[in-house]
């Protein structure tokens, strides 16, 4: 079936809102069995895979050829040219969960030969949704989204977030160190998802990330560069999971410029 990015973002977002709905009920309800996976603090919920394997039916009893690749159950058979594959995170922010803390979100992407041309995430402990479609926008609730209109760094409220495995930690928590004298000051809010969304309505004005996954920041990415940001990693390279650096163009060059000095991201 070829389907345009419009096409793609319409089912991405009927199955997301079912996906939402279904967390908060767990969460509300319960969340089941907690357990750890790469480290002791990256916790899985059964609310996890719950979801995951929802999303995972939804689709493929709509659109079976298409390839998934999610976070708690891995990817699907390759997928062949000109083929959608849809990337998800279940519950983006699972410890926020865990702690019912109202910043979680489901994210769902759909990428053709290698482009990300639809996504959508939902906080779904509030609803709020962001969507966009390659050379479509970003937008959320009707609202299209264009960044912030900050220009210098000292100025700016910066986005980041930490990964589970401690030696990364300790690499991250020194550029933290020094880059928070530079800013007007940084959060840490525990759902890269919605970190991108919000720097993408500009109510962040800028985010960094190393250590990333794909399912973390593909829809998000999509929103913060259709809402007109530069999304990349350091010195040329694409955003990925050695840095991904969000911010509007004129803020871009300085956080950049820091994160190179600090070595953000070397370490492990
Ligand atoms: C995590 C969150 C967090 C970020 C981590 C991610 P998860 O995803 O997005 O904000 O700092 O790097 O792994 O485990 O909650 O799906």
């Amino acid at each position: 079936v070829v389907s345009t990015p419009g096409e793609l973002l319409s089912v991405a977002v009927r199955i997301a809102r079912e996906a939402a709905v279904t967390a908060r009920r767990m969460r509300d309800e319960a969340i089941g069995d907690v357990q750890t996976k790469s480290t002791d603090t990256d916790v899985v919920t059964a609310a996890d895979k719950a979801v995951e394997r929802q999303v995972v039916e939804a689709l493929k009893a709509e659109r079976p050829g298409d390839g998934v690749l999610g976070e708690e159950y891995g990817d699907s058979l390759s997928v062949e040219p000109g083929a959608v594959r849809w990337i998800l995170d279940p519950i983006d922010g699972t410890v926020n969960y865990l702690y019912g803390l109202p910043q979680y979100a489901v994210s769902l992407a759909a990428e053709r030969d290698g482009e990300v041309v639809a996504g959508v995430v939902i906080n779904a402990a509030t609803g709020d949704e962001w969507t966009a479609t390659r050379g479509g926008g970003a937008w959320r609730a009707g609202r299209r989204l264009g960044g912030s209109e900050r220009t210098t760094l000292d100025q700016s409220l910066v986005g980041t977030g930490f990964g589970y495995d401690p030696r990364r930690r300790e690499h991250q928590g020194r550029v933290f160190a020094a880059l928070i004298t530079r800013v007007r000051d940084i959060r840490r809010f525990g759902a890269a998802a919605l970190d991108l969304c919000l720097t993408a309505e500009g109510s962040l004005d800028a985010y960094f990330e190393k250590g990333l996954n794909l399912w973390d920041h593909a829809a998000g990415g999509l929103i913060a560069t259709e809402a007109g940001l530069t999304v990349a990693g350091l010195s040329g390279e694409p955003a990925g999971g050695r840095m991904l650096v969000a911010a509007p163009p004129a803020l871009f060059a300085p956080l950049h410029d820091a994160l190179v000095e600090l070595d953000a991201a070397g370490g492990p």
